[in-house]
């Protein structure tokens, strides 16, 4: 049964704020509008609205069942449904923890930076070689290890006194700034311009599959799926809880806030004429061109800046956490250690694995596009295929709690057929993709 002294939330709000928590974050601000810019704008957003819906969405309910099921961490969760094959599983989810904060904690590192910066002295007027100080080498290195130690701290203090309590207190001042920032930008002269790229598709992308994947790549990443770190969260839910409406809640403040974060790149970016410059879009290109904005913006920018990369930092922070907490709860479930060992060794080693994508940008570019194509993609088909054929009686586990809810078979035939059959599918684009990426990178 399940172990009697497991620490759970102490409410329903801490469990939502803290996943939240960990769907908010990088993913929102800065991937989703660079692949949003890189890709057309609304083309891709209306790809990744409709595969979060109708994929991300039941991956997400899959991965609470699973960990509240089982009230284990991801080895032992899969293990216990699923016999010791399925525990491998879990191991690959740990390794995908490992594997994306070593290169999150890096970027989170530049925001902390860049935060930093514009509350100190403000940007000059040559960020883009600024940022190739601060992106690389021992300044990246030493910024990302600050964030891991701040990571590292949190996840000591546990689920409760650590987790739940830095998520009710930072997630309702980030929902805050967003959407303060979102009424600050449409007063901007470049705000219908902005909304216009954003928002009208261009209908020769939406035909593109390379569109579709990135898409699909971004909904993954973003809601925080396929490698465990909702699974992890949902073990310490009592059964009582509705996790169908948890998982729209969780899915829908996701959304809105890399939608509403939309609204606050795309003006900025069109008022200062700065679409070229993100035309060509790679991982560094919000930071030359965000804070060429708030610098040319004047006292105004700086306070604009100081709040968007404070947002940032935020949301990077709480999204770490549920990364680290996968590879910890592992640890404690699995190999017997403290709480606070598990922590500061694994977060150590995963500061330490960081340093080839601190040292160079194509490195955290490819191991970005390794953890999302390979791992993500497919450890949610995977996780499809465990729940939709392999675990007994998912149904029953969802419905403890949610015994109201009347579409659990639409439910259970999503992640049997149709989505790992989309999966599938773009698994088989992006797995050679992204290995012609790692050996470019040898190469
Ligand atoms: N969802 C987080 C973000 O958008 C990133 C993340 C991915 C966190 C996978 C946990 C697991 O920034």
């Amino acid at each position: 049964m399940a172990n009697a002294a497991r620490e759970q939330w102490s409410s329903r709000m801490g469990f939502v704020l803290a996943a939240v928590g960990s769907a908010v974050g990088l993913g929102n601000m800065w991937r989703f509008s660079y692949l949003a810019a890189e890709n057309g704008g609304a083309a891709f957003v209306i790809f990744y609205l409709a595969i979060t819906l109708v994929v991300g969405l039941p991956v997400l309910l899959a991965e609470l069942v699973v960990g509240r099921g089982a009230q284990r961490s991801p080895v032992r969760a899969l293990g216990h449904f699923g016999g010791p094959a399925w525990s491998w599983l879990g191991v690959v989810f740990v390794t995908a923890g490992f594997l994306i904060l070593s290169y999150y904690g890096v970027i989170a590192g530049w925001t902390v930076r860049y935060a930093l910066i514009v509350l100190t002295e403000g940007f000059g007027s040559d960020i883009a070689n600024r940022f190739d100080d601060i992106s690389r080498g021992w300044d990246a290195f030493g910024f990302h290890a600050l964030f891991m130690i701040g990571t590292i701290a949190i996840v000591g203090h546990g689920v409760k006194g650590g987790i739940e309590r830095t998520a009710m207190v930072l997630m309702p001042a980030l929902f805050a700034i967003v959407v303060g920032l979102a009424f600050y930008a449409a007063t901007l002269d470049g705000a219908p311009a902005g909304y216009a790229y954003y928002l009208s598709p261009d209908f020769d992308k939406l035909l593109s599959f390379d569109v579709l994947k990135d898409a699909a790549g971004q909904a993954f990443f973003s809601l925080s799926l396929g490698m465990g770190a909702m699974l992890t969260f949902a073990s310490y839910l009592g059964r009582d809880q509705h996790l169908p409406n948890e998982s729209l809640t969780i899915a829908g403040a996701d959304i809105g806030i890399a939608f509403i974060a939309g609204l606050v790149v795309f003006p900025l970016i069109f008022a200062l004429g700065l679409q070229q410059q993100v035309g060509g879009s790679t991982v560094g290109a919000l930071f030359i061109t965000l804070p060429s904005a708030f610098a040319e913006m004047g006292g105004v920018g700086r306070l604009v800046g100081v709040l968007f990369f404070v947002a940032l930092v935020v949301g990077a922070l709480t999204s770490a956490i549920s990364l680290l907490e996968v590879v910890v709860s592992s640890a404690i479930d699995g190999l017997g250690w403290t709480r606070t060992r598990a922590a500061w060794l694994f977060g150590a080693a995963i500061a330490l694995l960081g340093a080839p994508s601190a040292w160079s940008t194509d490195v955290l570019g490819v191991v970005d596009q390794v953890a999302n194509n390979l791992f993500l993609l497919g450890g949610g088909f995977a996780l499809s295929l465990f729940v939709g054929w392999a675990m007994p009686d998912p149904v029953g586990e969802v419905r403890a709690g949610a015994e109201g809810v009347r579409w659990f078979f639409l439910w259970r035939t999503l992640l049997r057929l149709a989505v790992p059959a989309f999966l599938a599918l773009v698994l088989w684009d992006a797995v050679p993709e992204t290995a012609a990426a790692v050996l470019a990178l040898f190469g």
